[in-house]
């Protein structure tokens, strides 16, 4: 920034205001003014490889049709290069962390012949997506585990659009965390388009040692069931602190997953406002302005990062330590997660973000059964600390039940020292709270000593499902519920 924009909280208002306006208010005095910009942001395109980077595996195609995605899928340990000249013998998806993209289309079908080369027995769970039952990877409740060698065939429908994942869901802690997850587009050719070109960024972690080797699973015992582990370096699509190019006024759709097993993110770009779309499972309501965005373990933000300041000068993109109970933050630096250098190209004028984005109407909870879901960290006679839900460890815990067609109201309470990510398999949720945009969700934080509820509609796909928190060293620990959802 320069001149009269110098002021961050200035060129916030500014910011508001519409650029262009900004820039018109800004006008001399001061030779350092910037031309100003005049042509729109839609008649360029992205500075040439400005995601190369960046880039996802993609899987390979076996499927014509072209509403098939058909492909192999395997997980197996492989060397994956984090930086230059860096690598590690990691977890991987086809090789590569993430694994491949997968990108479909409202409606589409997706058939994954999945291999298993781990030593370890191992399911892929499909994060958000309202797939059937028996596809939803969860051991024991829709399918046995996949033995070392052995595979399963997974096929479902992607519905709805939105930011979704994949991932093991047995020892999940240890597996996510070595590498294996990938990340599922799903578009809506109906929605808006207006926002700029889609980048999917995974946000990682990994715990190495000095050498560079990943350290043991269960590192820090039962310290690191409790706190939640966070790795000692932190990846977006693999690799440790990778650049992105950018054309200030040349919108980018930024759609972030967060797969660290236990960290929390709270992205700021300095400088810069972000406009959140959306969440989880599509577009929100609205659109809205805001200087950083939390998004916690499973959870999902889409945005728009509009770039300004001075091309040639690069911007960093910040992890920004988050409170999440028992002093989770102190004594943390920011860290630097990814470099946005902005080209020496002329600035142009971002097109405007539509504030209405979808109609979204409540659910309908007149009449609705509740249930109380409380989110409990206890000690035992043996003075052996166990999570669980309602005091009860996953492997003793009674399942709750529901309808086909019914509509439930769950109230999540937290008495714990640490907050909790919530996630619910296989239903969309709405989170009953006025102060929120309404939007879909899956997962959502409960902060330590506080209550949220939500809304969840059981549409036509009875079994067994899970919930649970997706700091995955308390989901393995215990926190983890049975929801049997039945047919009258
Ligand atoms: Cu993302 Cu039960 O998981
Ligand atoms: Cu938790």
């Amino acid at each position: 920034m320069s001149g009269c924009c110098l002021s961050f909280r200035r060129f916030a208002a500014c910011f508001a205001a519409g650029f262009a306006g900004c820039l018109a208010a800004c006008s001399p005095p001061g030779p350092a003014a910037p031309p100003v910009p005049t042509e729109p942001a839609a008649g360029v395109t992205q500075p040439e490889g400005w995601d190369g980077e960046l880039t996802l595996a993609l899987p390979v195609d076996l499927n014509p049709d072209p509403h098939i995605l058909e492909f192999e899928l395997d997980a197996r340990v492989a060397e994956v290069e984090i930086a230059p000249g860096q690598s590690v013998s990691a977890w991987t998806y086809n090789g590569s962390v993430p694994g491949p993209l997968i990108r479909a289309q409202v409606g589409d079908r997706v058939i994954v012949h999945f291999t298993n080369h781990l030593p370890e027995a191992t399911t892929i769970h499909w994060h958000g997506l309202r797939v059937p039952n028996a596809m939803d990877g969860a051991p024991g409740h829709t399918q046995e585990p996949i033995a070392p060698g052995a595979s399963f065939h997974y096929e479902f429908t992607v519905d709805d659009a939105g930011t979704y994942w994949y991932h093991p869901h047995l020892d999940s802690s240890a597996q996510v965390g070595w590498g294996l997850y990938g990340a599922i587009l799903v578009e809506d050719p109906a929605d808006p388009d207006a926002f700029g070109d889609d980048l999917v960024l995974v946000l990682s972690d990994l715990s190495v040692d000095e050498a560079g080797a990943l350290l043991p699973a269960d590192n820090g015992g039962e310290f690191g069931d409790l706190f939640g582990r966070e790795g000692s370096v932190l990846l977006v699509n693999g690799r440790i602190l990778p650049t992105l190019k950018a054309r200030v006024g040349k919108p980018q759709r930024w759609r972030v997953i967060n797969a660290a097993r236990a960290r929390y993110y709270n992205i700021r770009m300095p400088g810069h406002l972000l406009t959140r779309l959306g969440g989880d499972n599509g577009l929100a309501a609205r659109s809205e302005e805001l200087y950083s965005i939390v998004v916690v373990p499973g959870e999902r933000a889409d945005f728009v990062f509009t770039p300004q300041g001075e091309p040639g000068v690069a911007e960093i993109l910040q992890w920004v330590p988050v409170e999440r109970g028992f002093g989770t933050v102190f004594n943390r630096p920011r860290e630097p997660m990814l470099n946005v250098e902005i080209v020496d190209l002329p600035a142009v004028l971002p097109e405007p973000i539509p504030r209405e984005l979808r109609r979204i109407d409540p659910i309908d909870v007149s009449g609705a059964a509740e249930q109380r879901i409380e989110l409990t960290i206890v000690t035992d006679s043996d003075g052996a600390v166990v999570m669980g839900i309602n005091g009860d460890p996953s492997w003793e815990a009674e399942p709750l039940h529901a309808q086909v067609g019914e509509t439930q109201i769950w109230r999540i309470g937290n008495q714990t020292d640490f907050s909790h990510p919530f996630h619910l398999h296989g239903y969309f949720f709405q989170v009953l709270d006025d102060a929120r945009i309404p939007e879909w969700k899956d997962t959502v934080n409960v902060p330590t000593a506080s209550e949220l509820a939500i809304a969840v509609r059981f549409d036509d796909r009875p079994g067994m499902w899970m919930f649970h928190c997706h700091i995955l060293d308390h989901a393995e620990s215990g926190m983890m519920g049975h929801l049997m959802v039945g047919e009258h």
